[in-house]
């Protein structure tokens, strides 16, 4: 069973794959991990994350660096929305993610065009969103036990920026596949946003 979970940055994508993983017994790929190394590595070696070139050559690093803290925060989130636009970096990343879902466990993934490019044939296709509001709300709380300090409003700009940025790409968009089912978890606290999802892919697949 391939399961492919899409949307926004804090829509609550990750927390609602990891838990589907657990439940079902299947290996997990945060995809939004290696466009942040890749956002990482350029910005270690003072590369410019606007320029192909330098972004394609940071897609070489090291697996070690998936595990770095660093990869967590929100400049690196900024730096990977960055080099996620440029197609030859996502080419570069395709194999991995595509090889991963298609391993013979099954797999969960989550990202933006798990559903759409990289696991077009996923057995359930979630697109969970939240509004802005919800969203920078949580990212704020995470950020605060963290003991990163921004404001709500610098968090609320940040992501609105990011969502244009990932929307408006040309190569693979933020964009629900058309066979995807919609879960807008604003009004979900967690452990209601992962009895939606788990509910869901009962219905779809009759897997308890
Ligand atoms: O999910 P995240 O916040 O860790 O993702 C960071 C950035 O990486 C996101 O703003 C866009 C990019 N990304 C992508 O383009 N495609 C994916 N499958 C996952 C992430």
């Amino acid at each position: 069973m391939i399961i492919a979970v899409d949307g926004p940055t804090a829509s609550g994508k990750g927390t609602i794959a990891k838990a589907l993983a657990r439940h079902f017994r299947l290996p997990h790929l945060d995809t939004g991990l290696l466009y942040r190394a890749v956002g990482y590595q350029v910005s270690l070696y003072n590369g410019d994350p606007d320029d192909p070139a330098d972004a394609l050559a940071a897609t070489n690093f090291p697996d070690e660096l998936l595990g770095h803290p660093d990869l967590r925060s929100e400049a690196t989130g900024g730096l990977a929305s960055r080099v996620s636009v440029h197609p030859a970096v996502r080419q570069a990343l395709f194999e991995r993610q595509r090889s991963f879902a298609t391993q013979s466990a099954g797999a969960v993934l989550d990202g933006r065009d798990i559903g759409t490019v990289i696991a077009p044939d996923a057995d359930v296709k979630l697109f969970v969103t939240a509004s802005v509001e919800a969203r920078a709300h949580r990212r704020w709380m995470e950020m605060t036990r963290r003991g990163e300090s921004h404001t709500l409003a610098q968090i609320e700009d940040d992501l609105r920026r990011r969502d244009e940025r990932d929307t408006a790409r040309k190569d693979a968009p933020l964009v629900a596949a058309p066979d995807a089912i919609m879960l807008d978890t604003s009004d979900m606290d967690k452990d209601a946003a992962i009895a939606a999802a788990l509910a869901i892919v009962n219905d779809l697949t009759g897997q308890t």
